[in-house]
Formats: C-alpha cells, sequence, structure tokens
C-alpha cells in the first residue's frame, strides 16, 4: 500500500493530502505546499504546535479535496516519533473521513535536520500503524482502511529508497498481525486454534512448522507446562516456527509467552482487568509476527521461536498452590502461586530451547508481571539482561524504534526471594516488593550458560485507550524491537 510518486500538486489529482508542519521552520520548498501551509498558519486554531491538527477543504487555486495539517512543534525538537504520530493520526483520520487514498507530502532531505531516511520511514511507519481496524465482531463495518498511500518525493529519492515501502510494510505488517491475535477473544484462541492460526500463516510464509502436543509434552516431561494447562479443557500446545535461510551462522531463539487467557487458577484474579487477560499471549504473537516478518524479509539468519501455549483456568484438576513439579529442565519447582504460571511455561520452553537449539542467543517477550507495570508504567517494557553487548543492541533498537525498553536489575542476592523449603525453587517470591527482579531471577534459572535477554511485555502490550497509531487493545509491542534487533544487530 506504500508506493513513492512524483507530482505536480497543481495539475495532478491529489485528494487527500497529509502535510507535516513545524511551528518555526518550512519543511518544505514545494511552492504548493509553502502556500497551503502559510494559509493554515494564518488560523488561529492551527499554529504547527505539537499533536495539533486542522483540515481545510478545498483549499483556493489548489486541485485538492482536503489538506489535513498535522503540527509538529518546534524544529530543534523534532524526533521520529513525532513524525510517526502525524502520520498515524492522519491515517486514521482518513479512515474516519472515508477517504480511500492519501498523500503524503514529505519533507525535504534534511529538513528540521533529521535524517532523510529515518523521517521518511517514521511517516511510513505511522501511515501503516495508523491505518488499522480490528472491527471482525461488528456487523457493522462503518468504516474501511486506506488502500493506499502516496509519498511525494522527487524521483532520485525514490529511486535511492526503492526498498524502503516494501521493508516498512512487511514489519508493521507483523505489528497489525500480532494485534490481530491479541485482541482475538480468548474463546477463538485456545491453545490448540492459535496454534493452527500461526501455523497456518508460517507455513505460507514459509517458515518451518512443528506442533507438539499434550501426549508429546508429556513423554518429553514439560512438567511445569503441564501443570499450568491442567486445569483448562483446551489442551496445551507447543509451537516451533523456524526460518532457516541456506546460508545462516548463528542461531537466534525467540521465546514468547502464550498464555491464551490468564484466570490465575486457583489463586484467581480479583478485580475488573480480568476481561484483558486475553492479552496474556502477546509475547508469543510478537514472536511469531517477527518470525513471519523475517522470512518476508529474507533476513540470512537462523532464527527458531519457540511458543509455550496454554490456557490458565481454574477446575477440579488444575494445580493447586502448593504443588511440586519437576520441570524440563529437571529442577523441581514449588507452585506457590498459580497465578506466577508465565515463569513456569516459559521456563521449560527456555530450557528445551536451549537443549534443542544449542543457541547463540535467546531473548524471551512475555507479559510477566504486574510488578513491571509499576515499575516503569504502560509504555515502557522491562529489558533484563547480563550480556552488556546484547543490552546495548536491544536499547538502540527500542530507541530507533520507539518501542521503549528499560534495563532493570538481576541481583543473585534476590534468589533468596525464590527459596523453597520443599523444591528446588519456589514460582512465587516471599516479598511483593520487586515482583519483575524476581520474576526475571526465576527465568534466568533455565537460561543455562545462553546469552540471554527478557522483556518484559506487560505495560506496552496492551492498551484499553487507543493513542496516534493504535487502536485500543493489542498494540502488537515487541515485532519492529526484535526485527530491528535482527537487522542489526
Ligand atoms: N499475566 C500476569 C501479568 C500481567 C499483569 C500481564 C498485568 C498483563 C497485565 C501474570 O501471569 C501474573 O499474574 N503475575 C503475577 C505474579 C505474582 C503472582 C507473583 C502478578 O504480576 O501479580
Ligand atoms: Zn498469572
Ligand atoms: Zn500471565
Amino acid at each position: 500500500m506504500l508506493h513513492f510518486t512524483t507530482v505536480d500538486l497543481k495539475r495532478a489529482t491529489v485528494k487527500t493530502l497529509l502535510v507535516p508542519v513545524c511551528e518555526d521552520q518550512a519543511l518544505h520548498s514545494d511552492p504548493v505546499v509553502n502556500g497551503l501551509v502559510a494559509a493554515a498558519m494564518k488560523l488561529e486554531a492551527f499554529r504547527g504546535k505539537k499533536e495539533q491538527e486542522l483540515v481545510l477543504h478545498r483549499p483556493p487555486n489548489v486541485p485538492v479535496e482536503q489538506v489535513l495539517f498535522c503540527g509538529l512543534g518546534k524544529a530543534d525538537q523534532l524526533d521520529p516519533e513525532a513524525l510517526r504520530r502525524a502520520a498515524g493520526k492522519g491515517a486514521k483520520r482518513c479512515i474516519r473521513m472515508g477517504a480511500p487514498r492519501l498523500w503524503v507530502a514529505v519533507p525535504d532531505e534534511g529538513a528540521a535536520g533529521l535524517d532523510p531516511a529515518t523521517a521518511l520511514a517514521a511517516l511510513m511507519e505511522g501511515v501503516v500503524l495508523g491505518n488499522h481496524l480490528f472491527d471482525r465482531y461488528k456487523k457493522e463495518k462503518e468504516n474501511k482502511p486506506l488502500a493506499r498511500a502516496d509519498f511525494i518525493v522527487p524521483a532520485d529519492r525514490a529511486r535511492r529508497s526503492a526498498g524502503l515501502p516494501a521493508r516498512i510494510e512487511a514489519a508493521c505488517r507483523g505489528t497489525l498481525l500480532a494485534r490481530e491475535w491479541v485482541n482475538t477473544p480468548s474463546n477463538e484462541k485456545t491453545p490448540e486454534a492459535f496454534a493452527r492460526s500461526v501455523a497456518a500463516a508460517a507455513k505460507k510464509g514459509g517458515l518451518a512448522v512443528q506442533v507438539m502436543r499434550e501426549a508429546e509434552l508429556r513423554r518429553r516431561k514439560f512438567g511445569a507446562l503441564l501443570a499450568v494447562a491442567a486445569g483448562s479443557r483446551n489442551r496445551p500446545a507447543l509451537l516451533v516456527l523456524e526460518h532457516r535461510p541456506r546460508r545462516s551462522g548463528e542461531t537466534v531463539v525467540l521465546v514468547g509467552k502464550g498464555v491464551t487467557f490468564d484466570s490465575g487458577g486457583i489463586n484467581i484474579k480479583t478485580g475488573p482487568s480480568l476481561a484483558d487477560m486475553k492479552c496474556d499471549m502477546a509475547g508469543a504473537a510478537a514472536v511469531a509476527a517477527a518470525l513471519l516478518a523475517a522470512a518476508a524479509l529474507k533476513l540470512d539468519r537462523r532464527i527458531v521461536g519457540v511458543i509455550p501455549l496454554v490456557e490458565n483456568m481454574v477446575s477440579g484438576g488444575a494445580a493447586r498452590p502448593g504443588d511440586i513439579v519437576t520441570s524440563l529442565a529437571g529442577k523441581t519447582v514449588e507452585i506457590g502461586n498459580t497465578d506466577a504460571e508465565g515463569r513456569l511455561i516459559l521456563a521449560d520452553a527456555m530450557a528445551y530451547a536451549v537443549k534443542a537449539y544449542a543457541p547463540n542467543v535467546m531473548i524471551d517477550l512475555a507479559t510477566l508481571t504486574g510488578a513491571c507495570v509499576v515499575a516503569l508504567g504502560e509504555a515502557i517494557a522491562g529489558l533484563f539482561t547480563r550480556d552488556e553487548t546484547l543490552q546495548a543492541q536491544l536499547l538502540a533498537a527500542a530507541e530507533r524504534t520507539h518501542e521503549r525498553c528499560w534495563p532493570l536489575p538481576l541481583p543473585e542476592d534476590y534468589k533468596e526471594l525464590l527459596k523453597s523449603s520443599f523444591a528446588d525453587i519456589n514460582n512465587m517470591p516471599s516479598a511483593r516488593e520487586g515482583g519483575a527482579i524476581s520474576a526475571a531471577l526465576f527465568l534466568s534459572e533455565f537460561a543455562g550458560r545462553t546469552r540471554w535477554a527478557h522483556i518484559d511485555i506487560a505495560g506496552p502490550a496492551y492498551h484499553k485507550k487507543e493513542s496516534a497509531y493504535c487502536g485500543a487493545g493489542g498494540t502488537g509491542f515487541g515485532v519492529r524491537l526484535l526485527l530491528d534487533w535482527l537487522m542489526n544487530a
């Protein structure tokens, strides 16, 4: 849907034009665009301030039906995220107005001191990410997403950036796919149904797919995962996706928490947030979507996605607090709390990944703890790793994609908190404080000697309210982060 175009706005038939505007500096040299900006800035309601918007219908002397101006604030403070947001809001407005096609007046190369490729990429990302509706369960489909967006640039710039639209689309489509999976209600994404949905997409996308079901998981002794699955009549699965290019050296394993619904189990959750617990497979969705995008982009690295899928429910068969199970790694685990189920399924998935693939590096994504949301808020993920290089790489990817992460520590002495009187380890820490850290420390016990990072996405994976380039619900957080890391590390 993303295209470059070189048009003369005086003559071309452009119906809906998006114009980014700074309050204190011109971003465009095109005289028609500048004329439009000057007309807009004459109005009281628009000064080009950050997040300001204005729509002009049928401006004089230009054959454009409507112009969407988006304010970016001061030029010396402009960052790619402001462009992403502006473009996202533009795409959303087009959806609301019923416009099928959007033209974007791209700022000149070097405008506002931004790297031209970064600025262009951010605008494109904003359009694709904002151009998404999840209306599968609405009988009346009120609106339609944009079918096409044209980025107006000089011909030589289009030539130099020829590969960009396809690259941005592949990555952002991954994000949208992850959002769709997260938004799907739990009654329609049991572990089996979700596994099928991912497997079908993965096969189509050229990934190797393997699905282990309950009998095999039992044979292979996935004791911790099976304990979480015990309370649900919807049986668990372990999904393994593999992107294997012909020439590949290192192996990367990505692990994603896939709890298709987290009721808490016998330690049942209370409070109004229970309906949001369909989001507890957001790590799984991000990993699966990132692998699909990696295949589409033909990345030249072996990437394996290991995705444990369970439903954490309550029944006569459910695991009880105090139960002791033997994990795949051989460590016994006391289930101090059935609501700390994520670390149980991840423990087995990580131990399996280490044994089966001996990866050079392993990253897990998980909506793991409410404590991480308390620590960092809804917009920032917690990043845990003992590997400084990996940490620097992931923080750089987080910065570039604005899928923000903040490093949190893995202090050895806090392992005290996970001591069990009866088993090798307890899944429930003895203190409430530092809950994101004790959860990460639990996982660290199952990473072996592998270079490993854990990203707690409980905050950013799911937002009740819509934002500039995302609707309410699943955000698809992690897909662009992982892809950026895969392409640059
Ligand atoms: N799925 C939850 C964590 C979560 C919280 C995800 C908020 C998304 C939004 C996880 O399984 C959980 O319940 N964790 C417990 C751990 C505790 C029992 C040690 C928590 O955070 O309270
Ligand atoms: Zn839980
Ligand atoms: Zn959970």
